[in-house]
């Protein structure tokens, strides 16, 4: 099983330890939904457990489906929001804020502006954390929830996928890439040139035998795909707003787009902007909000991996 007691970066993953996280995910499944819905099933699997939230960046989904799935395993959260609500605002760095809350809860999930953060985090830390967004470094559990996605639509294995959009400063897709390729899955890279993934990056994955093509052109690629991996341009992380402008509204997925290649399926970490028409939304080929439920049950499986006895 699972032997990492932190999770910082998908770099750090071997292939069998995500297959591992995933069955864990699908036998978790039944009990994401909770007994609410009806159909599910109450679990107490991290009964006495508690888990810190402590988000310094913007969040909906990430935040509050670690929050759903550890109370759906029976276990407790405490938050920080944002970093106005807590001792950041005083002026309290990151280190000493690690060494308290970690004697105050079993496990620490860590959203943080700064690159690297969690990694860093981890070094002052008695309890495991969890890498919830560093930056424009990683993401690690959406890559998890995003092969999860892929993996029920059967496509896991000899998979063709475009990643596209912001590809520079987007997380998701700089985590999502690495595990691709432990799976020998086929990589089109689609970004204007300004957003093209970086070259540290695209080396360590050409090392790892992954095959790589680019291109700024979504028509160029999309017959070729089985999946659009779809990103919204990090405004946040552009030094000057001047080159975002130049860059926003850059592709734009539409059901016209679509009828180039009908199967193909469509994924979004989320939040949207404008990059999908909201047409799309009803299509067949849109994964992203049943992408977004998955967060529930492969967060648990990361939960319950790193914190049963
Ligand atoms: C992503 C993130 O925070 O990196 N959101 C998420 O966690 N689902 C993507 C984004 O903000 O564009």
């Amino acid at each position: 099983m699972f032997t990492k007691r932190h999770i910082i970066s998908t770099r750090d993953f071997s292939k069998e330890e995500i297959d591992d996280i995933l069955s864990r995910a699908e036998e978790l499944e039944i009990y994401a939904q909770g007994l609410g819905r009806g159909a599910g099933r109450k679990s107490d699997l991290l009964e006495g457990k508690i888990l810190a939230n402590l988000f310094y960046e913007p969040s909906t989904r990430t935040r509050l489906s670690f929050e759903v799935a550890m109370k759906r395993l029976g276990g407790e959260v405490i938050n920080i929001s944002s970093p106005e609500a807590s001792s950041a605002a005083k002026g309290e760095n990151l280190m000493d804020t690690i060494r308290v809350v970690s004697e105050y809860c079993d496990i620490i999930a860590l959203r943080h502006p700064k690159e690297g953060a969690s990694r860093m985090a981890a070094s002052f830390s008695s309890v495991p954390i969890i890498n919830a967004g560093d930056g424009a470094g990683q993401h690690p559990t959406q890559t998890l929830l995003d092969l999860y996605t892929i993996k029920k639509e059967n496509l896991l294995d000899e998979l063709k996928i475009a990643l596209i959009g912001d590809l520079k400063y987007g997380r998701t897709v700089h985590s999502l890439a690495y595990a691709l390729s432990l799976y020998g899955a086929k990589l089109f890279f689609v970004s204007p040139d300004a957003l093209r993934m970086p070259e540290e990056i695209k080396m360590d994955l050409r090392e790892i035998g992954a095959e790589i093509f680019e291109s700024t052109d979504i028509k160029e690629v999309i017959k070729e795909v089985d999946v659009l991996y779809v990103t919204r341009i990090q405004r946040e992380r552009f030094p000057d707003p001047a080159e975002y402008s130049k860059v926003a509204g850059t592709y734009r997925i539409t059901t016209g787009l679509i009828k180039e290649n009908e199967d193909v399926v469509i994924m979004h970490p989320l939040p949207k902007v404008d990059e999908i028409d909201a047409e799309v939304d009803q299509t067949k080929n849109a994964r992203y909000f049943l992408q977004a439920f998955y967060g529930i049950p492969v967060r648990m499986a990361v939960l319950s991996v790193l914190l049963e006895k």
